[in-house]
């Protein structure tokens, strides 16, 4: 399968879908403190999904049975939501995605509960700056693996981290999951060639520890193989006809974050 190639008018309805995971998620970072519950997050995604008329891409993706994944410490994604109250100096990743006729978002943060310790807010910090980094690395004629080495070069800067090798981020579009595979770690110039109509999900997952990972008898749940704690941001975004790159999953579509790095977004979806 060739990677899907997307209209303007089909990354409007995409961008549709992004906005409704942006607001989604910043009503659920807006929501967590000690003893707010996985569920309780999970509701509020719910009502925001049924708010805006949208479907929910993971509830009952090869069974998942949420429409976000909720993973806390040791866990690093696909977490489910459960009645455990969240305790002062947890960390939380929350993975959230939406459908708009069809077209489909998916966005991931990372955040402390309450009080935060250091070493895992850097955690956190040095995955989302990854994120954008990658994200800033993506030029259209550039390759698909300038983003994979952006991503590791930087966190590989910041200090000793496991980076995860089974999972990464995804083309995206009419499905959830779309060729190509983006790997978070490699040598630039390789693999599939950046064009205007792209759309990727970007994904850093890290661990304080090792880049090996288990899955859980729930069959979904990941967690560090050395019980380390983990961190994962996702965006999505595309290549407008201009050439240039915007965020579909951010509420400024990427533009302050992207002009740090001298990248500016494109004006077609504003
Ligand atoms: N959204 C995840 C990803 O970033 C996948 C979620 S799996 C699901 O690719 F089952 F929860 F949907
Ligand atoms: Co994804």
């Amino acid at each position: 399968m060739a990677i899907q190639i997307k209209t303007l008018d089909q990354l409007k309805l995409m961008r549709r879908a992004g906005l409704v995971v942006a607001e989604s998620l910043d009503l659920m970072k807006a929501a967590i403190k000690p003893g707010v519950t996985r569920n309780d997050l999970n509701q509020i995604a719910i009502e925001n999904l049924a708010k805006n008329k949208a479907k929910s891409n993971f509830l009952n993706y090869h069974g998942y049975p949420a429409v976000v994944c909720a993973s806390v410490n040791n866990e690093i994604v696909h977490g489910i939501p459960d009645d455990a109250p969240l305790k002062d100096g947890d960390i939380i990743s929350i993975d959230f995605g939406a459908i708009i006729e069809g077209w489909h978002g998916d966005s991931a943060f990372s955040l402390g509960v309450g009080t935060v310790d250091p070493a895992d807010q850097k955690l956190m910090d040095v995955c989302e700056e990854s994120m954008w980094r990658g994200i800033a690395a993506g030029k259209v004629g550039g390759h698909l693996t300038d983003i994979s080495e952006a991503i590791e070069s930087y966190i590989n800067s910041q200090g000793k981290y496991g980076i995860l090798r089974e999972y990464g981020g995804h083309g995206i579009g009419t499905e959830m999951h779309q060729e190509p595979h983006v790997l978070n770690f490699g040598k630039a110039g390789m693999g599939p060639e950046l064009k205007v109509g792209m759309a990727l999900a970007i994904e850093p997952m890290i661990t304080r520890g090792t880049h090996k990972t288990v899955t859980l008898e729930d069959e979904w749940t990941v967690v560090s193989e050395d019980g380390s704690r983990g961190a994962h941001f996702e965006h999505s975004f595309a290549f407008l006809p201009d050439g240039k790159p915007f965020v579909l999953t951010a509420l400024d579509g990427g533009k302050a974050k992207l002009a740090e790095f001298g990248v500016e977004i494109s004006s077609l979806l504003a």
